[in-house]
Order: structure tokens, then sequence, then C-alpha cells
């Protein structure tokens, strides 16, 4: 397979993997919003516990591993980047801001687990904006490459 090729592979790789992350990073806060109503030890909460921790392991984690690994991989493949731009010193920024977000996400799982979430359905429904905020700005930022 010729480099030209195999860098549109990888670049269809980073997409679905970039997806996949995406999918959890908006589900996980919705589980929160609904989890946070729901009273410590019922049959609903733990059933929440069981989704969160699922969604953490199987796909977030993994996913974000291999939007990394991909992600990383094209930008090191000569002559994708022109790194005298602007716009792939703002993704990278807005992509560590991202993975902030997943971690936060982890950690509150975590609270959540141990019934010691302590915030109200309200402040999930507020983190579960900056994700998508991120989001539209990292697309438009690699596809219009403004600056
Ligand atoms: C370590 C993290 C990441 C690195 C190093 C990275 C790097 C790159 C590079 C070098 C390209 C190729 C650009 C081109 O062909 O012009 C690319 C494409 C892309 N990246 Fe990332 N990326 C990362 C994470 C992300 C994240 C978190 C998102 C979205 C939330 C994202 C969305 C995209 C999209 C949509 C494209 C396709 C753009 C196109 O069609 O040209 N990336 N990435």
């Amino acid at each position: 397979m010729g480099s030209a090729a195999l860098y549109l592979w990888i670049k269809a790789l980073h997409i679905i993997s970039v997806i996949a992350w995406m999918a959890g990073l908006f589900y996980l806060p919705r589980l929160f919003v609904y989890h946070a109503d729901a009273p410590p030890g019922s049959p609903m909460a733990e059933t929440f516990k069981v989704m969160e921790r699922r969604l953490l392991k199987i796909i977030m984690h993994p996913a974000m591993g291999a939007t990394y690994l991909f992600g990383i991989w094209l930008a090191a493949t000569p002559g994708v980047v022109d790194w005298h731009t602007g716009w792939i010193y703002a993704k990278l920024v807005l992509v560590a801001a991202m993975t902030v977000v997943h971690f936060l996400l982890a950690h509150w799982r975590k609270e959540f687990a141990a019934d010691r979430n302590r915030r109200a359905a309200r402040f999930y429904r507020m983190v579960n904006e900056v994700p998508t905020l991120l989001l539209i700005l990292i697309v438009v930022l690699v596809v219009v490459k403004p600056f």
C-alpha cells in the first residue's frame, strides 16, 4: 500500500475513534443527570453504576487511546501538517481540554460508584455542553483551517 493510501486509512480510523470517544463524552454526563436524582442504594442507582462503569472502561478509555494513537500517527506523517500554521496548536489545546473533561468524568464516576456524589443534576447538565462546544471548535479548526 502506498503511503498516501495508508494516510487515508489512518485518518478514517482516527475519525472512527473520535466518534466513539465523543459518543461516550456525550452519554456519560447524561447518565449522571439521571443518576444524581436516583436514591443511593436503589435498584435504579445500582443499574446506573453498571452502565457508567462499562461505558467508561469498554468504550471511552479505549476510544480515547485510539484517537491519540491515530492522531499522533497522522501528525508524525511527513507532509500532513504544515507546522507553520496555527490551527494545529489551537486544536491540540482543545484536545487537551477534552482530555481534562474525560478524566473529570472518570473521577465523578468513582464518586457515584461509592455513593458519594454531592452535585445536583443541573451541574451535570451544564457539564454535558462542554464536549459539544469543544467538538464544534475542533471540527471547524481541522476542516476550515482558518489560521
Ligand atoms: C492527540 C490528539 C490528536 C491529534 C494529534 C490529532 C491530529 C490530527 C491530524 C494530524 C489530522 C490530519 C489533518 C489533515 O489531514 O489535514 C487530524 C484529522 C482530524 N482530526 Fe484529529 N487529532 C487528535 C484528536 C482529535 C480529536 C479529539 C478530534 C475531535 C474531537 C479530532 C478530529 C479530527 C477530524 C474530524 C479530522 C479529519 C479532518 C480532515 O478531514 O482533514 N482529532 N487529526
